[in-house]
């Protein structure tokens, strides 16, 4: 009896575990990024499910990244819908002045969607990519809630 449910136990740990490992993808690159695109976050709560993790909101510094990302997310759903992630430009420091978190720095690559950062409503100082059915990005509320994609913190 004992053994039986312990056996259960195990089962329900496994299939717990497959469901955070399944959320791990490897780039191209060979890096190793966490998507979340079933659950929806406000921006600051996505920063701390990467913590969490001991990861960080994902940084794309450059035309590079920006393809690997690109080709993760192609590849890794290409029969689903986009997600909408967030990842770690904000502008909450110093409006119009978008930095990574993981930095704190201002960036000089971007890849924003046309006719963004809009700053819609005056209100918009975080950013996400998938909106427009590519990964270019686009700024939104913080406080909308979307899915959230997260890299390994590495110098
Ligand atoms: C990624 O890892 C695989 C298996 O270890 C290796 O064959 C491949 O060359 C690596 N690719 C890059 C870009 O490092
Ligand atoms: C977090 O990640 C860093 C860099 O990969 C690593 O050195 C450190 O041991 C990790 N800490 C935990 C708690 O996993
Ligand atoms: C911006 O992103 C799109 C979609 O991933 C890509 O085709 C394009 O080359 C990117 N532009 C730059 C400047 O990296």
């Amino acid at each position: 009896m004992a053994r039986r449910s312990l056996l259960v136990a195990a089962c329900i740990c496994c299939i717990a575990i497959g469901i955070v490992r399944a959320k791990l993808y490897t780039s191209t690159q060979n890096n190793t990024y966490f998507i979340e695109a079933r659950h929806k976050y406000n921006w600051f709560q996505s920063q701390n499910q990467c913590t969490l993790q001991n990861m960080t909101l994902l940084s794309i510094e450059n035309a590079d990244k920006n393809r690997e990302i690109h080709d993760l997310i192609n590849e890794n759903f290409k029969d689903k819908e986009k997600p909408l992630l967030y990842i770690g430009a904000n502008d909450l420091a110093n409006l119009k002045h978008f930095c990574w978190t993981k930095t704190g720095l201002e960036f000089d690559y971007t890849n924003w969607s046309e006719g963004e950062p809009n700053n819609y409503g005056g209100n918009e100082h975080c950013v996400h990519i998938g909106l427009y059915d590519d990964d270019t990005w686009n700024d939104v509320d913080c406080s909308m809630r979307f899915g959230y994609i997260c890299e390994e913190n590495k110098k």
